[in-house]
Order: structure tokens, then sequence, then C-alpha cells
């Protein structure tokens, strides 16, 4: 999970490789590089961010060139490590993102036929391996060098006896993107958005090849015709739009992603298409992710548990891949806003092998997921650039609902007034922002804190999960998401003043043993914090404290919760001056196991 770009073009490629590379850091933030070529190849990286390079590297001329955002898989990150990584002659220089499973046994092969490596990385064999097999020839050079490789990429490889890159890919996402007298390869739409919004997508296998006024894609030795997508997402949509950080401009746009992916639901069109998706012979839902969107497959079994009469399961896509289970008449639906993550993929490809029908829910038309999928449901929640999920999994869940609200079974009354409270959480949703001052308030007593529980139940326990989730990841406090009816079985043991306590609420009938439960910690001594519907005064009593969302039908409370939760976990870690879109050690889109 790095970031790679290459350009082509009439242009200086220096500003444009550093801007896309800027772009891209969503993708992996430890190191950065770039190569540029003319009368040879220039080498620039450092175990830098991208903003820090640009200040400090010098001045590289020429009008091609390749360039790479880094996180760490093999080897520490440091200048060495950083890409692009040089064959032994310095004339091919490679970007890449994957892993070479083969590579030690490749490294040793090529340092015994005489080849010097100064990294300690896997990809490092690559450029090596082309070297190997050149002769007058990139294309053919790379697709040799691919034959022998195991694992992931998505590379793009610069040479310099070529005015040409070329780019490969498995297992890893890698676009091209046509320009006027300039084309580009990225490793996704975001990094080019600055330049053009017409992209092509390469399928695994595929070897592309731009220069400055073509594109060429061959798939096993042929060429075949490429189809131009326009994308529809701005280059706005991918800035910060005067907000601090990329996360509270994507908070803040929850309303607007609700009525896009509600768009189609609203006006009537989707019930019918959604509802081709339940044939007869399904009996069983499984919804796999990782992440936050594990958190959305959570609420999304919920919904469906409460809405359907066929059992619904959640699992974690990287569990998934090691365990038997019956599938036989099971719809099976992955969900990943980037369509790219790893373990979720690798779920993807052993349903299909055993014949299961797959349905992906993701945020990036032309994903490996949608590419893997029979059927693929979009969230219309634009470009996510902050590591930390939130619109995303708001726009997952109202796929989510959406789907299970067009099963057959479901009654024209629960479906109507389902609906009718559909349209009304932008306005809720929006109500949760306004009051960002009060949430804000205590986020900033919460961040004096080292640990914190969130605790719920039912619909709202997976909400639990999430709001420990954003909190750890974002401001590195210690947040524990905990089914609110388990604490007494250990975690009891950890309560205390020094402990803040997060219950959440919904009118339901979890709503009398939540009471219960807040009751058994007030005992234990933690401060408590209730998140609950306006109005609701008999938790005042007996709470430290009580945050306040709009009222909605229970099955809806993990929109309004989730927010307040993203909110408390964002200014917590203002407070404490974290690097909130780009949290140590993370990565916005996992391509590893
Ligand atoms: C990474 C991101 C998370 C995301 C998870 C799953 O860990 O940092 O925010 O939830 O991957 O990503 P996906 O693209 O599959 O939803």
């Amino acid at each position: 999970m790095c970031g790679i770009i290459g350009y082509i073009g009439l242009r200086q490629a220096q500003p444009i490789l550093l801007n896309c590379l800027g772009r891209l850091e969503y993708r992996g933030y430890d190191s950065c590089g770039i190569a540029v070529s003319e009368h040879g190849i220039n080498v620039c990286k450092d175990a830098i961010r991208v903003e820090a390079l640009k200040k400090t590297m010098p001045r590289l001329d020429g009008t091609a060139g390749i360039g790479h955002t880094r996180w760490a898989t093999h080897g520490e990150p440091s200048p060495i490590n950083a890409h692009p990584h040089l064959d032994c002659s310095g004339k091919i220089a490679v970007v890449h993102n994957g892993i070479i499973t083969n590579y030690q046994n490749l490294r040793d092969q090529l340092s015994g036929e005489g080849h010097q490596f100064v990294s300690e990385t896997d990809t490092e064999v690559i450029p090596h391996l082309i070297e190997k097999y050149y002769n007058g020839n990139l294309e053919t050079a790379v697709a040799a060098a691919l034959n022998d490789i195991e694992g992931s990429y998505a590379i793009i490889v610069l040479a310099t006896d070529e005015p040409k890159l070329v780019a490969a890919r498995k297992d890893s996402p890698i676009i091209i993107s046509l320009g006027d007298r300039e084309n580009f390869i990225a490793s996704d739409v975001p990094a080019i958005l600055d330049y053009s919004n017409r992209v092509v997508y390469l399928e695994d296998g595929d070897i592309g090849v731009i220069t400055t006024d073509s594109i060429k894609v061959s798939r096993r030795g042929n060429e075949v015709a490429v189809k131009v997508h326009q994308i529809s997402w701005t280059v706005e949509d991918a800035q910060k739009a005067g907000y601090e950080h990329f996360m509270l401009k994507e908070i803040h746009e929850q309303p607007k992603v609700i009525r896009d992916t509600l768009a189609g639901w609203v006006s009537g069109e989707a019930l019918e298409d959604l509802a081709t998706m339940w044939g007869d012979d399904i009996n069983a839902l499984l919804i796999l992710a990782c992440g936050t969107s594990y958190h959305a497959a959570l609420i999304g079994k919920q919904i469906g548990q409460e809405l359907l009469k066929i059992p619904v399961r959640a699992e974690l896509a990287s569990e998934f891949n090691y365990s038997t289970q019956p599938l036989a008449r099971t719809l099976a639906i992955a969900i990943t806003q980037s369509g790219e993550t790893a373990d979720t993929l690798k779920a993807m490809k052993k349903l299909k092998e055993v014949g299961c029908q797959a349905l992906a829910i993701t945020n990036v038309v032309g994903s490996t997921a949608s590419r893997i999928a029979d059927r693929t449901l979009y969230t219309r929640a634009g470009p996510e650039i902050s590591v930390a999920a939130t619109k995303s999994f708001t726009a997952q869940l109202m796929v989510l609902y959406q789907l299970m609200m067009s099963h057959p079974e479901i009654g024209a009354r629960r479906l109507n007034s389902m609906t009718k409270e559909l349209r009304q959480l932008p306005n809720k949703v929006q109500q949760v922002l306004d009051n960002e001052g009060e949430i804000a308030q205590y986020a900033r007593e919460l961040s004096q804190y080292e640990n914190i529980f969130y605790i719920g139940r039912g619909i709202n326990f997976p909400v639990a999960l999430e709001g420990a989730l954003k909190l750890k990841e974002i401001s590195y406090i210690h947040g524990e998401g905990y089914a609110a009816g388990e604490l007494k079985h250990g975690p009891f043991a950890l309560l205390g003043s020094d402990t803040p306590v997060i219950a959440l609420l919904a009118q339901d009938d979890t709503y009398e043993p939540m009471l219960t439960n807040i009751k058994e910690v007030k005992a234990r001594g933690s401060p408590i914090i209730a998140l609950t519907r306006e109005g609701d005064e008999d938790i005042e009593k007996i709470v430290d404290k009580v945050l306040t969302v709009p009222q909605v039908e229970a099955i809806f409370s993990p929109v309004v919760n989730t927010i307040a939760l993203q909110l408390l976990a964002y200014y917590a870690a203002r407070e404490k001056g974290c690097p909130i879109d780009f949290p140590r050690n993370l990565a916005k889109s996992v391509t590893v196991e």
C-alpha cells in the first residue's frame, strides 16, 4: 500500500510528480521519492513526507518521470529503502506497490549473476530483472521479468533509452490517465484529478505503455482496445475546501453523502433494481469486510436480522480466509471503501471459487472489488482522503439499509416508515454537526485520559467498536469498544476514576439493560458520558454527562451516534496535536494481507 505515479509529456515532470504524490499520501507516507529522465535518470528520495521533499530536493529537469510514496513492508523507512529503485547501470528505475513473495530467491540468484543490491526491499529485484532481460525493448523486458515474479504488484518502469513508461499490475490497483499531449499512470484517481478526468483501468496481467501521444495496453501478449472512463469526481472533491483537515471536511460532507447515496431510493428507481439481488435460491447472507467497513458489516448484520427472515453473518475478511464454512445458497456481500483491501479481495476470490454470488459495496468505480464481484453497489461518498474512514462508513450504511429494505418480504408499512426516516436523516445528521462545539468541549476533557471504554448493545455494539477505533487510530488514546453486557466478565477490573466510559443508547429493547449496565459502571467509579436522544431525562439522573443526538428510529441510531463519535475522536486528536489525516503507522488502502 504505497502510491505510485508516472508522467510523460511536454511539461517538466518534477512539479507534476510531486503534486500527484501529495494526493497519494493517504496510501502511505513514511518515505517518498521521484526519478526523472533526461540524458540519464536522476533520483531524489528520502524518509520524509512529500511536502518536505518538495522543499529540500534540487531541481531535476526532464519531461518523463515516476514517483512513489511508501508504507514500509520490507525494510524500515529510510532513504535507501525509499523508491524509486534502480538497476546496476542506473538506466532503469522502478516504483512498486505490492509484495514480491519470492524476492529472496530472485535476489540470491541475481546476486550470483553479479547484480548488486543496496536496499532491504523486495522491490529492488524488479529493476535488476528488467536489466537482465533488456535487449533494446523495455516492454518485452518487463514482460520477461514479470514471468519470474510471484506476489502482487503495480509497477511503473522508466528507462533512459526509451521515451515511454511501462506499467503492469497483478492484485494491486493502477490506472492510466489521458491528458492533452501528456499521459499519466497512477495508483488511484485522486492522484491525477488536477490534470485529467479520463482514465483507463488495467486488468491483472495487463501491461500498459504510455508515451506523450499514445497509450497501449497488452493482455497476454496481444494489444487490446482501451476503454476510456470519464470520472465524475472533481479536483475540489479531493481538496480540503478550507477545513483544517480532510477528516473534518469529510465528516461535514455526510448530509450530502447520505442524500447522494439515497438519491435512487428516494426517487423510487433503486428499489426495483435492488430487489433483483434477492434470487429465490438465496437463504443466507454473509457480509465480509475489514476495518471500519467491518463495523458497517456488523451493523448490516443487525439490520438484516431485524428485517429479514434468513440468517445473516458478518465476518472479518482476514479471518474468513482461513476458515471453512457452509456457503450454499448464500449471497456474499463484500464491503470495501477502496475496493482494493487485500484481505477482502482474497475473500471475494474464495467465494467465487466455490460458486457463491458476490456483491461488492465499494466507493471506487472500476476498483478490483467491483471487477471480481458479480454485482456492485456504489457508495456515493466521493474521494475519501483522510486515513480514518468517516463518510464512506455512513454511505455504506445507506447502501445496506436500502439493500435490506429491498427484500421482497419487507411489508409495505415497514418500508414506508423506514423510507420516511431515511429522507429525514440528512437533516438529523446536520443537527449532530451543528452540535460540534459541545462535542469538541467533551473531547478536550477526554483527551486527558489514557484509556476510554465505549459500550453499547444490539445495533449500537458495532458503533461502540467504531467509536473506539476512530479514537485510537487518530488520537492514539486507547479506546476499547465493548458489548455493555460483557463488561462484568473481565473489563470491570479496569474501571475506575481514570477510565471514562461512553455509553451508547438507543430507544429499543436494549435501553433498559443499558441503564442497568451504566449503573454497574457507576458503582465502579468510572466517569460516564451517555450518548442518547434529546429529551432522555431518565439518563440525566444517572450519568455524569449527557451528549444528545436527534431522535431517530433505533435501527438508524448508528448513523447519528457514529457521527457524534467521529467528531469526539477528531477533537480529542486535535487537542493532542496529532497528525489527524495521516496517523502514524497506518495507511488508507491496505493492499497486503
Ligand atoms: C484501512 C483504513 C481503514 C479502512 C480499512 C478497510 O485500515 O485505514 O480506514 O476501514 O483499511 O478499507 P476498505 O477500503 O476495504 O474499506
